[in-house]
């Protein structure tokens, strides 16, 4: 459904509109009947604080009424611009099962509060304690994995390194093949943890000179709680492989210039009896021409699509991924602006059928759109030289 995002902001800033004030102001009557308190603090803890909690992995905590006000017009802006929460998806967010968007009436909540006053409302100014503050996240949401796995190491960012992709290699130690259901990450500190990859490497399967894929088991971002994957379905993990995890770290303002530590933990969740093996399918292409990245890959195999995401890196673009099927029905896979901070799985609500003679086509172009004012580089004015995208599939 094109539009989807838009049509949201559109009815929020209707409603909102009546209580709009002067950007700027600097004592706006209150005129939001919505407050902190009761309004808007549900929202909040349920839709920000996974990162924006104390010691989390955003800049700022938002869950007091004293945190929030100071924000009210950045919140403003990136709620409307689609920023936050980082949900960069124009196709509906009922076709995803890890959707992470704003209701329409939790965005008019949010502008309409921020229109009329930041009222406090009546409950104290209290800091939730509850597993929503990023902070005190130490338990695993799917439960004890199978498999805990701390990396090999305790890294260190120091004081004068604000940014750094690190690389791990952890043994498994397993001695047979594994059917792997889910994999998450417990950040050691998450305040610095701003994104990981776990993928497989598998040594026996290299020969010299070429490298084998190495499978991605988890796009891991704060706050998103792992998907795991239905019935005996399951990623395959050789007896003989590594997990190849790389985390990209990044301070908040509140650790500049500060060393700051951190081991993170993997988790493993197996499922017991082998099950149809989740794959993936490259889809990659080459500019056709200086405006867009357009080309087509037909599916040789009836097979079931789970998941879909883009390699790291793809930022800037509008990038349209459509099935057209042998019967002839057509069907927009996913509709999507990529940024390189927050690339992830998005895992379809529905399995996709996408029978033998299936035509893929990518269609990727510089996104120009709902940027506000100077909060990103503009994007490149032509498209990039070739990308890339993986579709998660069983069926052979
Ligand atoms: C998955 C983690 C995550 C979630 C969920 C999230 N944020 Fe953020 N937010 C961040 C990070 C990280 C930044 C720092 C800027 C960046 O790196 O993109 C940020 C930055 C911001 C900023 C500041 C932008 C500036 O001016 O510097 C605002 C305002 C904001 N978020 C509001 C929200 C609101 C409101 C929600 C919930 C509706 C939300 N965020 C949900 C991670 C998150």
């Amino acid at each position: 459904v094109k539009g989807f995002r838009a049509a949201i902001v559109w009815a929020a800033m209707a409603s909102a509109a009546f209580v709009t004030a002067a950007p700027g102001e600097a004592h706006k009557p209150i005129t939001s009947p919505f407050t902190f308190s009761e309004h808007v603090k549900p929202i909040v803890e349920a839709q920000c604080g996974g990162c924006h909690a104390p010691g989390g992995v955003a800049p700022m905590s938002l869950l007091t009424h004293a945190d929030a006000v100071p924000w009210s017009e950045s919140i403003r802006a990136e709620v409307l611009s689609g920023h936050m929460p980082p949900w960069p998806v124009d196709t509906a967010p009922a076709r995803f099962r890890n959707a992470q968007v704003l209701t329409a009436r939790e965005m008019d909540v949010l502008l309409t509060w921020v229109a009329g006053g930041t009222p406090p409302g009546a409950a104290p100014d209290l800091r939730a304690a509850g597993p929503e503050s990023a902070g005190s996240s130490t338990q695993w949401p799917l439960g004890a994995p199978d498999l805990v796995l701390p990396l090999p190491r305790e890294h260190t960012l120091a004081a004068g390194i604000q940014e750094e992709m690190v690389e791990f290699v952890v043994a498994t130690g397993t001695r047979e093949t594994r059917w792997v259901r889910a994999v998450d990450v417990q950040p050691g500190t998450p305040a610095i943890v701003r994104a990981a990859t776990v993928a497989i490497r598998d040594p026996a399967a290299s020969r010299p000179g070429v490298a084998a894929p190495e499978p991605v088991l988890a796009l891991w971002l704060p706050g998103e709680e792992p998907v795991r994957l239905d019935g005996s379905t399951a990623f395959l993990l050789p007896a003989s492989a590594e997990l190849v995890v790389r985390i990209q770290y990044r301070k908040t303002w509140e650790y500049e210039r500060q060393e700051v530590r951190d081991r993170s933990v993997v988790g493993v969740y197996f499922n017991s009896a082998p099950g149809p093996e989740l794959r993936a399918l490259p889809l990659e292409g080459a500019s056709t021409d200086a405006a867009a990245v357009r080309f087509s890959r037909t599916i040789e195999a009836d097979v079931t699509a789970l998941a879909i995401y883009p390699d790291a890196g793809l930022d800037g673009l509008h990038v349209t991924v459509s099935a057209a099927r042998p019967d002839g029905s057509r069907e927009e896979l996913i509709a999507f602006r990529p940024r390189r901070d927050w690339a992830r799985r998005y895992w379809f609500a529905e399995p996709v059928q996408l029978p033998r003679g299936t035509r893929i086509t990518v269609d990727a172009r510089p996104d120009g759109t709902l940027l506000p004012p100077g909060a990103l580089p503009q994007p490149a004015p032509t498209a990039p030289a070739a990308i890339r995208l993986t579709l998660n599939l069983i069926g052979t």
